[in-house]
Formats: C-alpha cells, structure tokens, sequence
C-alpha cells in the first residue's frame, strides 16, 4: 500500500480555511493509505520558542486533529520528537546536503531576512529534517501545500542523491501530494482574499458562538446590487462562497435568487451563514475541549502512534545503516 507522510507545524489553532483546505483531506487520505502525521515540534525549534509552548502546542494540536476526525485506528498520528531515529537519518542526510544548495532555498532566505539575529543551522537545514521526515517511511505522497514545494525538490533531490551514492533503490522519490480539482480556498470575510491566521480574519474551530456571530456580522459588504443578475464583488462573493462551503444548497440557492432579484439583505443572510458555522464547529469545539481535558487518552494517543511510526522508521534506518557501512 502506498504510504503518506504529513508534518503538521505547531502554531495556532485550526481556522476554517485549514479544516476545508488540508484537515478534510488528511481524512480522505487516511481511510485510502497507510498514513503518518506527525506534529513538526523539532521543526518549530528555529524559532526559539519558549519551553511551556513547545509542550502546550503540540497538546493543543494533537486536540484539534483528533476532534476534526484523524483517526488513530486508521492514522499514526505522533509527535516528530518522540522518533528518534529521524534525527540519525537527518545526519546522514546532512553529509551530502550541500551549503550552496541549502542557503538558495527561498524559504531560508526569506527566514533569515525576517530575523537576521538568529540565522541558525536548524534554520538552514530545515529542508534536510523535513526530507528525513518523509524519507524515514518511504512515503510516496506528501501532501502539502504550495508553499512547501521547494522543500520537496529538496526531499525527492535527497532521496535520489542518497540512491545513486550507494548505488541503491532504497528511497522512493516522494511525490507532493496535491488535492487538485478538490482543493477549497476557504475566503476571508474582510474583503479580498483567503482566511488565514496572519492575514487576522480567521473563524477558528475553537470559537464560541458569540466570537463567530460577531466574526461574520462584521463581514464587508457594499450597497446591494442595483441591477438583477449583476455580477458579484468580491467580498460578496466570498460571503457567498462561504455560504457554499459551510450552508445547505437551499439556503445557499436562497440568497443567491434574493441576490439576483435585488432584494438580498446581506444582515439576514450573515445571520444565516454565523448560524451555519456554528452548526458545524460547536461539534468539533466540544471535541477539542473533550481531549484538551482528557491528557491521558492524548498520551495515550501519541505514545501509540509513535510506537507504530517507530517500527516503521526502525525498520528504514536499519537498512541506512547497512548501505552506509554501519554493520
Ligand atoms: P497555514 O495555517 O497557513 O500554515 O496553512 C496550513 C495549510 O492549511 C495550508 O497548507 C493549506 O493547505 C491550508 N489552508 C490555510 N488557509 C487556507 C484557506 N484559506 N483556504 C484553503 N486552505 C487553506
Ligand atoms: N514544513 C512543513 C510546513 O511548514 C511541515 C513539515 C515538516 C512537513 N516536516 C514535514 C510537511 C514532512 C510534510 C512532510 O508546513
């Protein structure tokens, strides 16, 4: 069975536009491979983050993937730092990773601009933990987003790299997995644009009814369209397509007509569309509360998942060892 492999980066909770945009295909993919993700917290390291988030973010995490429905049964899900065995991969890797290579990685330099004081080697070797992540389950499918496609080139250059070496078929060259015709881009109701949690206009899972009443009741709109049938501005258009996401087509097809007759009172339908999303996070909301107080069911949790994910990554290490010349 082909195997996936996806690292999670500790920061922030959930918004909608992660939930329709990667978590709901994580819980595709995980009823169709043989899945490992893994909660990035050596990754989160270049940062310097201080002692008490490395431990709470990861819980939190954990929290919110187990109450959207990453199934344990199905899924190894595990924390990155609880598998050894990535790091020796990660060194042998970083012995024909090369320093030219690594600092034209836009990523880094991006990094490296952004906190000039601490342009540290995780930071630059950044590509090689995430190539050793993937590696270390011969995953074939990552997938990712588009901004970590410079990291694969680095991760399938690697897997190569290290083949032709030894003169080996040991690494798969993994493919980024991309949901094409599938992916939403979930809109912020600002304006313009996507939701995101640096753009500031993010509906978390974790929000309670009155934030995301309040949320959506300040989306951006305009007049009201003048004439029937007119093509829709952008941010009503988001509005609109939220409704799509999160609302029944009734409803949907609803404001839609009354938008198309002139007579959409944008009040009524925010009222419509805050409702909807509460319908769908309350559920999810209960959950992360339900784990967040549950720590040794999350233990438990990860302490499986890392013991699967360990027999995996033994088993490719092991393998490393032997070609390097470690018998
Ligand atoms: P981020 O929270 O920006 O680190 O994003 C993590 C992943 O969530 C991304 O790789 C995307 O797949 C997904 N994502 C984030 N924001 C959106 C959005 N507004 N619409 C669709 N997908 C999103
Ligand atoms: N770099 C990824 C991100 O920023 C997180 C990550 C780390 C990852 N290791 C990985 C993703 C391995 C996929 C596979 O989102």
């Amino acid at each position: 069975m082909e195997i996936v492999v996806s690292g999670i980066r500790p920061t922030g909770n959930l918004h909608l536009g992660n939930y329709f945009g990667a978590v709901k295909n994580f819980l595709r993919l995980q009823d169709e491979y043989k899945c490992f993700f893994f909660i990035a917290n050596w990754h989160s390291l270049t940062t310097h983050p201080h002692p008490g988030d490395v431990t709470n973010n990861v819980r939190k995490i954990l929290a919110e993937y187990l109450a959207c429905g990453i199934d344990p049964a199905k899924a190894a899900i595990y924390v990155q730092s609880d598998v050894k065995e990535v790091l020796e991969l990660y060194l042998f890797l970083n012995m024909n990773a090369y320093l030219g290579e690594l600092q034209r990685v836009t990523s880094f330099k991006e990094k490296a601009r952004k906190q000039p004081e601490n342009v540290n080697a995780g930071l630059l070797t950044y590509p090689t933990l995430m190539a050793a992540d993937i590696l270390i389950h011969k995953a074939h499918k990552v997938p990712v987003g588009k901004d970590q496609e410079q990291n694969m080139e680095m991760a399938r250059k690697f897997a190569r790299r290290f083949n032709t070496i030894y003169g080996v078929e040991l690494f798969p060259e993994p493919e980024s997995y991309s949901f094409g015709g599938d992916a939403v881009k979930v809109p912020g109701l600002d304006g313009s644009g996507k939701m995101g949690k640096s753009e500031g206009n993010a509906i978390y899972l974790i929000d309670d009814a009155a934030t995301i009443r309040k949320k959506v009741m300040k989306a951006v709109t305009d007049s009201g369209p003048t004439e029937p049938n007119s093509v829709k501005p952008e941010p009503i258009e988001n509005l609109f397509k939220m409704l799509q996401i999160v609302s029944s087509p009734d409803t949907y097809d609803y404001f839609n007509e009354k938008y198309n007759t002139c007579q959409v009172r944008y009040g009524d339908l925010k009222k419509q569309l805050a409702e909807d999303i509460i319908n769908f996070t309350h559920p999810i909301r209960e959950r992360i509360l339900d784990f967040a107080a549950n720590t040794d069911y999350m233990d438990k949790v990860a302490k499986e998942g890392a013991d699967k994910a360990r027999e995996s990554a033994l088993h490719t290490i092991r393998e490393v060892r032997e070609v390097i010349g470690f018998k």
